[in-house]
């Protein structure tokens, strides 16, 4: 079965969080269960520069911009999976983050950037673009990919069904309805039924409202955004279509984040072997300037800075933190005025409180290997994965009971630590108080070492691998694509098309769409 994976962030080619890495390792499970799988991602100047055996595969004239885009087939590092990179240079040739510019603001351009993004995709799907290759299923994810359901199913070629996942619905893509025309859509689909949003073009509306599946990255988060609370405005649209939406728990890839062989530590550790664990605190709490203690227990905020995190509250809460007998170190990035919040009170807390504002990879893996807890609340959490990689490192998490933390994290009570499932702290509302009482907790049982280990030794032992997700994927593609047959490559599939088959496809990239395939009566949609 051909699988196009189509994502804004792949890691290591481009990452700002969780999504990167998922688009990064539940593809090669899939591929190790025997699918064919293609990824797509825009040619930001890092992809370009970490992709191995680029080279252009077409070229696709572009009515709408300056410069012609060109398709190129490359590998990600690595893992070696296939990777189309859109390159399009005034599009995604910019610094910045991949939806941000330096100074932290929305591209302009974005609607235009990831609707050019999807109509590519699109192409390559389709078999526009390497005639020997077309996906038997499609699966995009989160608002970047949002149109791409929309543009397959407007085709009159054979369409291959559309997989929609939302890593974070709180991110919808929402633009100016005079958006439309730029983007090459119909005014006509500017209805309650097509793609407008209270005034606004939402790309996320789009992905739900056209794609044959809807998944999501944890059950509880499946649940939570058929309610006012969590829906985002958009639980409406999502209850009319709960008989196709999933909830997929995600996975983590222990090839990249395992305290035994990780090469961004001083020293690895593992369960029964855990003196490195307490070398690498006291390396970290020398290379963030804290104080050496083996004793006082080290907390982590590992995160974007934004409020799905309760930045605001951890921020505002630091002094009463200081309260207790702990160190923190902060590592994350997000909004300003609470980036120099953070900045401005390491100033306070010397030797206690260490503050690094900024993306930085193989920091992150120090700051859990040598972290005793991460604290991690959030208003709403679709999975989360720093936890889940914070439980392999031994650094005990501290979450909200909310979305994926509810299916992953059991909460420390007596009973818990006794049978020995225990495996973080939780608590249940978004406040100041309650994140402090389950500090408390927390730090309760640090104080009794033998109980405090075996906590450890369960979190660090708990495994939620990839391959269990990549099978639930596999079968939804292939309730969705049931005719497809299964192919199991001996070895990964070569190059995606070589130089002398490089297909020159003259077609308008920004032209005005058909808008077939829209109607209700359809047989390829599928919208209660
Ligand atoms: P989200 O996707 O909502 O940000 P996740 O916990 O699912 O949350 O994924 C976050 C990912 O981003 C993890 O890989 C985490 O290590 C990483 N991360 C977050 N902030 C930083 C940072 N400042 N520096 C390095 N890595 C970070
Ligand atoms: C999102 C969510 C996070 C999830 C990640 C990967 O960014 O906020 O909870 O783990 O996507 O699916």
């Amino acid at each position: 079965m051909r699988v196009l994976f189509v994502s804004a962030e792949i890691f290591p080619l481009a990452k700002t969080g969780g999504l990167a890495d998922v688009s990064a390792a539940l593809p090669q499970a899939l591929v190790q269960g025997g699918m064919d799988v293609r990824l797509v991602l825009p040619a930001y100047p890092r992809a370009l520069a970490l992709a191995t055996e680029k080279e252009i595969v077409a070229e696709l004239p572009d009515a709408t911009g300056s410069e012609p885009l060109r398709v190129i087939a490359a590998r990600i590092p690595d893992s070696g999976l296939p990777v189309w990179l859109v390159d399009a240079p005034n599009l995604y040739d910019r610094p910045g983050t991949p939806y941000l510019d330096e100074a932290g603001c929305d591209w302009p351009d974005n609607a235009r950037r990831f609707a050019t993004f999807s109509r590519v995709a699109a192409k390559i799907a389709l078999g526009e673009v390497d005639r020997d290759w077309h996906a038997d299923v499609v699966h995009a994810n989160d608002w970047h990919t949002g149109l791409l359901p929309l543009l397959i199913g407007q085709s009159t070629k054979e369409r291959p069904p559309t997989i929609f996942t939302i890593h974070n619905l709180a991110y919808q893509g929402l633009f100016p309805h005079s958006v439309l025309p730029v983007i090459g859509l119909p005014d006509g689909l500017f209805t309650p039924d097509g793609v407008e949003y209270y005034g606004r073009v939402s790309f996320m509306k789009a992905g739900i409202r056209f794609s044959q599946a809807i998944t999501t990255v944890s059950p509880s988060y499946a649940q939570e955004i058929l309610t006012a609370d969590y829906g985002c405005g958009l639980d409406g649209l999502l209850n009319l279509r709960r008989r196709d939406i999933t909830g997929i728990l995600n996975g983590v890839d222990y090839s990249i984040w395992d305290p035994a062989h990780d090469p961004h530590l001083p020293v690895s550790f593992d369960v029964g072997n855990m003196a490195g664990k307490l070398a690498c605190k006291e390396e970290l709490q020398r290379e963030l300037g804290l104080t050496t203690d083996p004793a006082v227990p080290l907390v982590v905020w590992l995160s974007r800075i934004t409020d799905q995190k309760m930045a605001d509250v951890v921020a505002r809460t630091l002094h009463r933190i200081f309260e207790r007998d702990v160190q923190l170190a902060v590592l994350g990035d997000g909004e300003p005025a609470l980036e120099a919040e953070f900045r401005d009170a390491a100033a306070h807390y010397p030797g206690r409180l260490a503050v690094r504002i900024g993306y930085r990879e193989e920091l992150a893996h120090r700051h859990l290997a040598g972290a005793d807890l991460l604290l991690h609340p959030s208003r709403f959490e679709p999975c989360g994965l720093t936890p889940l990689y914070a439980m392999r490192y031994g650094a005990v998490p501290i979450v909200r009971h909310v979305g994926g933390m509810s299916d992953t994290i059991v909460d420390t009570t007596e009973w818990t630590a006794a049978c020995g499932c225990a495996t973080g702290f939780a608590f249940a509302q978004p406040n100041a108080d309650a994140l402090l009482d389950c500090l408390d907790r927390a730090l309760a049982f640090y104080g009794q070492r033998s109980i405090w280990s075996r906590i450890q030794q369960r979190a660090m032992s708990r495994r939620f691998g990839w391959a269990e997700a990549a099978k639930r994927y596999s079968s939804l593609y292939r309730k969705l694509a049931p005719d497809t047959a299964a192919v199991i490559p001996e070895r990964p599939p070569e190059r995606l098309v070589p130089a002398k088959r490089m297909a020159l496809v003259h077609e308008t990239v920004g032209a005005p769409p058909r808008v077939k395939g829209l109607a209700a009566d359809d047989p390829h949609q599928h919208v209660a």
